[in-house]
């Protein structure tokens, strides 16, 4: 495991603007351009894709970011406005503003609504326009800001420690209180959509084929965060995004994780009929298997199966519907246990079913 790409990763997901990549640069236009140059050579080599064989996605990801800002770090040094804050057209919004001590957010329209809080979008003033994307999360009510604390608590924990698997979790850049004690926090963007409205597009389901690499994303995220002893304790469509261009996927909203539950006493904070395992009714503990009960209901769902009866379309192979159905069995203690091994087991049935993996694009 490579920790100073998963490290420069982490600086540069959390950059809004270039000066937050190349930082305070003195002197003359030359000095600073020369600086800044030797800056992102340094960086370029740490996340180049093809010095990370074993992540090329997380390298690529930090890659292009990282050369978009040195681009347009190189423009502003040219204009002789490096260091200056961007003044961008959406600075202005349309609705309210949030001022923290260490940005100032705009928010210009409402992403989702859900039954606690709104998930509104903007961006980060003064920030380059493809970084300062933000979704700021609100609960309506302060007797729901234990949630709000958790889903802080649970982000900073996984983002404290480099991990390869941060590219499937939210990045949480900031945290704030409205004038009426409600906490919001300020995630960026995801350039993706989350699985009902993947289910909208596709009204029968999706194919085996791609469920399987969605299904992958989800297994490895969770085989990490499993690992930390964190369950997130409320997988559904809603909180599972994806991005079809290049397969990546996120598991999103961790206000209902459960901590070390087995030692902390953590308990479930949320039961979903659809997507709940049985224990999480009767409120027993917290374990990995019942997040991958959710799992496999989430599959039966992108599939366009029935997840009250566990059936799938005809369609879906076999020993593809046998492998979700081990997810979704009632008795925890005789469903699949462990993400990772799931995971090994998931890509030998894949090369089983249509060999060698190839890449293929959902279109949505
Ligand atoms: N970082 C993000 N980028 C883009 N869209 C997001 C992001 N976070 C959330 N969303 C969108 O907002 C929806 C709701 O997000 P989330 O589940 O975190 O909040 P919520 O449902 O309103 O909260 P709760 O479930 O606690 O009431 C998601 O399904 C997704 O469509
Ligand atoms: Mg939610």
């Amino acid at each position: 495991m490579d920790t100073e790409l998963q490290m420069t990763y982490g600086c540069i997901m959390q950059a809004v603007c270039v000066e937050d990549v190349f930082g305070d640069l003195k002197g003359d236009k030359e000095k600073v351009n020369r600086t800044a140059k030797k800056i992102y050579y340094r960086l370029s080599m740490v996340v180049h894709p093809d010095k990370n064989v074993d992540d090329k996605e997380m390298a690529n990801e930090a890659f292009v970011r990282l050369s978009e800002f040195y681009e347009r770090a190189q423009k502003k040094i040219q204009q002789g406005t490096y260091g200056q804050r961007i003044e961008n057209k959406n600075d202005k919004g349309i609705g309210f503003v949030i001022k923290t001590r260490k940005q100032e957010y705009v928010i210009s329209s409402t992403l989702a609504e859900g039954d606690l809080s709104v998930v509104y979008g903007g961006n980060c003033v003064g920030s380059d326009d493809f970084a300062g994307q933000i979704a700021v999360k609100i609960f309506g009510d302060v007797v729901d800001n234990r949630l709000a604390q958790n889903e802080i608590k649970v982000l900073e924990l996984l983002q404290s420690e480099p991990s390869n698997q941060n590219k499937h979790l939210p990045v949480l850049l900031d945290k704030f209180k409205t004038t009426n004690g409600q906490l919001g926090t300020i995630l960026r963007q995801i350039d993706g959509c989350d699985i009902y409205s993947i289910r909208e597009k596709y009204k029968d389901g999706v194919d085996g084929k791609h469920m399987v690499w969605m299904l992958n994303r989800l297994l490895s995220v969770l085989g990490y965060v499993h690992s930390k002893g964190i369950i997130h304790g409320n997988i559904e469509p809603g909180h599972f995004m994806i991005r079809p261009k290049d397969h990546n996927g996120w598991l999103i909203d961790w206000c209902y994780a459960a901590v070390n539950p087995a030692r902390s006493g953590d308990r479930f904070k949320v039961y979903n009929e659809d997507f709940s395992a049985p224990e999480v009714k009767e409120q027993k503990s917290p374990i990995p298997a019942s997040d991958l009960y959710s799992v496999g209901k989430l599959m039966i769902y992108v599939l366009g199966g029935d997840v009250k009866t566990n059936t799938m379309p005809s369609t879906v192979e076999d020993k593809l519907q046998r492998f979700i159905k081990f997810f979704v069995r009632e008795s925890p203690i005789q469903r699949a246990q462990d993400a990772w091994e799931m995971h090994a087991q998931l890509s030998e049935l894949i090369i089983e079913l249509w060999g060698p993996k190839k890449f293929l694009e959902l279109k949505i």
